[in-house]
């Protein structure tokens, strides 16, 4: 079976925990482009349900099935957030943002009962730190902003290099490779929010609840 079965079966596993009048964060990325698809399938059967969605791109796809989607200026708690992530170590801290928009996402995050993480088994790490850690800057003086984070050993690119990716708050991400042995990332993450023009990291800490790993077979593990 597919990697993209294991998410497809990561994100029909959440669908069980939606119940009807939720109002919801939709998260970003391809599992959770997968959930998505399956709640527009639910709420078209008559699933009562509200969302906000954290990119351009998930909200145009959750517009697609009619999903109504709440002016994030009058929400200020939600019922669930599903989402997928980059990385995930065994105290559940994450690594998120290889899509950019990691910002929304912990917001959303941040705003809910519970945050549920679907992925796929490739996802689990014993260190954060094997994939880039995206950190979302402001354009205005990236140059010194990428200066400071150099001095912090944070070797990096900005992504899309001369013709820069866009977050959809119009900012830049800049990937920054980790070390090998990262051991305080809380404490790497508390020194970068510290820089001015970092707007965050994205690093998750203390923000996911149950953990859905879709395994190759069409399985899954929950992780409570
Ligand atoms: C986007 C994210 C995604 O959740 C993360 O990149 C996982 O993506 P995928 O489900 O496509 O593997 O953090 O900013």
């Amino acid at each position: 079976m597919s990697k993209e079965k294991s998410k497809q079966a990561a994100a029909l596993k959440a669908l069980e925990w939606v119940e009807d009048g939720m109002v919801l964060g939709l998260g970003s990325g391809t599992t959770s482009h997968h959930f998505i698809r399956g709640l527009i399938k639910k709420f078209q059967q008559g699933l009562t349900i509200q969302a906000i969605a954290s990119s351009e791109e998930s909200e145009t796809l959750a517009q697609s099935g009619g999903i109504p989607l709440l002016d994030m200026t009058q929400v200020s708690s939600l019922d669930l957030t599903v989402d997928g992530a980059d990385e995930i170590d065994p105290q559940k801290r994450m690594i998120k943002g290889a899509g950019g928009a990691l910002v929304r996402e912990k917001i959303l995050a941040s705003m809910s009962r519970e945050m549920v993480v679907i992925v796929d088994s490739s996802k689990l790490v014993d260190t954060l730190g094997q994939a880039p850690l995206p950190i979302e800057v402001i354009p205005f003086g990236v140059s010194a902003t990428i200066g400071r984070l150099e001095k912090l050993s944070l070797q990096g690119t900005l992504r899309g290099g001369s013709a820069p990716f866009l977050t959809d708050n119009g900012n830049y991400i800049y990937d920054a490779r980790l070390p090998p042995h990262l051991e305080n990332p809380e404490s790497l993450h508390l020194q970068l929010v510290q820089i001015p023009g970092v707007v965050d990291t994205g690093f998750f800490f203390g923000l996911a609840g149950r953990v859905v790993i879709g395994q190759e077979d069409g399985t899954v593990m929950v992780k409570d």
